[in-house]
């Protein structure tokens, strides 16, 4: 049996699949589903102290899309290649009540060796300190913190940041970092031009990983109606944001160095895909839309297919991080190819 355990961000991890923060992480139920597909983690839907971040949850509404940008049933047996397009809002339990039912969950956790790990949100950053002050007296074991959620331009002023400067990510991480003595990841967003400078600045700021990276901003109009679908801008990704996460996340290995942990979200929807993000420099990655709309069975198989590309290409879950990363070249290396591009124009324009 391939090992799969991975020591990641200051946990120590039965294997690299965890089931990131979303609608199927909002109830103890979800929560226990993942636990018992085989997540090494769950992270818990998020929360922060904006009565507006609050408010934009009775607003949500999600479309499964197609590659022609068609829309899916919602019947939990999703094409692989879907695209999940919506907005969402945060948890509406105040923080002391979900802390203390997340403690609970996290002793059950811990007797299968996984983690239930709370996330916050960043609205205002005094607040967010307070109550990352606060997770640790509840007795939870890891703080996940998104200061990269896709929705922020879009949410009311200041219920939602997205935050793309490197010097800010730096001052909230230390703040953060200063806060609370837990193991913490930070999630970045992948909306910005160098998400490798964001890691950095997390390591720096006292991190223990960087989780790369957000969804994209989108807006899709519906031929038929000739009006954007759902009537707003909304998140999205697909099986198509893979290839994008795994080159932020190479670039984010190159500016930290293979000390830092870092997380793949973002495009994986298979155990192939986390082997994938593993080769490209995450640790662990979290997998939402595939659970949320494939349902909790996606974990397991995850589980099982990344055992199984272990057992068919040998070594281990901790070997594999960063092997693709680490043999990424510039174009420059390349051997010159003279008129070789001719071969890819249609044969009357060679
Ligand atoms: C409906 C929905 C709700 C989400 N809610 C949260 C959230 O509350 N907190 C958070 O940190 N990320 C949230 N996310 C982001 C996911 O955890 C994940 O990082 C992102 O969707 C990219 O990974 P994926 O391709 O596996 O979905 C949400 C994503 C979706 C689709």
């Amino acid at each position: 049996m391939p090992e799969l355990g991975v020591v990641c961000g200051g946990l120590a991890l039965k294997n690299p699949v965890i089931a990131g923060s979303g609608e199927h992480t909002m109830t103890a139920g979800g929560i226990r589903a993942a636990l018992a597909a085989g997540a090494a983690a769950v992270v818990a839907k998020s929360v922060n102290e904006n009565p507006a971040a609050r408010a934009q949850l009775d607003g949500t509404d999600y479309l499964l899309l197609d590659s022609q940008w068609r829309p899916l049933p919602w019947d939990f047996a999703p094409p692989p290649d879907a695209s999940l397009f919506g907005r969402s809002g945060l948890m509406q339990r105040d923080f002391d009540s979900w802390m203390e039912e997340l403690a609970g969950l996290d002793a059950e956790a811990a007797r299968v060796g996984a983690y239930v790990i709370p996330s916050l949100i960043l609205a205002d950053l005094d607040a967010a300190a307070g109550m990352a002050a606060r997770i640790a007296g509840y007795g939870l074991r890891a703080l996940e913190f998104n200061i990269g959620a896709p929705h922020g331009p879009e949410a009311a002023a200041g219920a939602i940041i997205t935050e793309r400067a490197a010097a800010r990510v730096h001052e909230i991480t230390a703040r953060i970092r200063a806060a609370t003595p837990l193991p913490l990841w930070i999630k970045l967003t992948g909306q910005s031009e160098d998400v490798g400078a964001l890691a950095s600045a997390a390591m720096d700021g006292g991190a223990d990983a960087a989780i790369v990276m957000g969804r994209f901003l989108a807006m899709v109009p519906d031929l038929e109606t000739q009006a954007p679908m759902l009537g707003t801008s909304g998140a999205i990704g697909g099986a198509w944001s893979l290839p994008l996460t795994c080159r932020c996340l190479a670039q984010a290995r190159a500016r930290c160095g293979p000390g830092f942990a870092l997380l793949g979200t973002n495009g994986a929807r298979s155990g192939e895909d986390v082997a994938r993000m593993l080769l490209a420099g995450a640790t662990a990655v979290e997998m939402t839309s595939a659970v949320m709309a494939g349902g909790f069975a996606v974990v397991s198989d995850a589980v099982a297919a990344l055992d199984a590309y272990l057992a068919r290409k040998g070594g281990d879950a901790q070997g594999l991080v960063g092997l693709a990363a680490d043999r990424l070249q510039g174009y420059g290396a390349q051997a010159p190819r003279p008129g070789f591009w001719r071969q890819f124009v249609p044969p009357e324009a060679r």
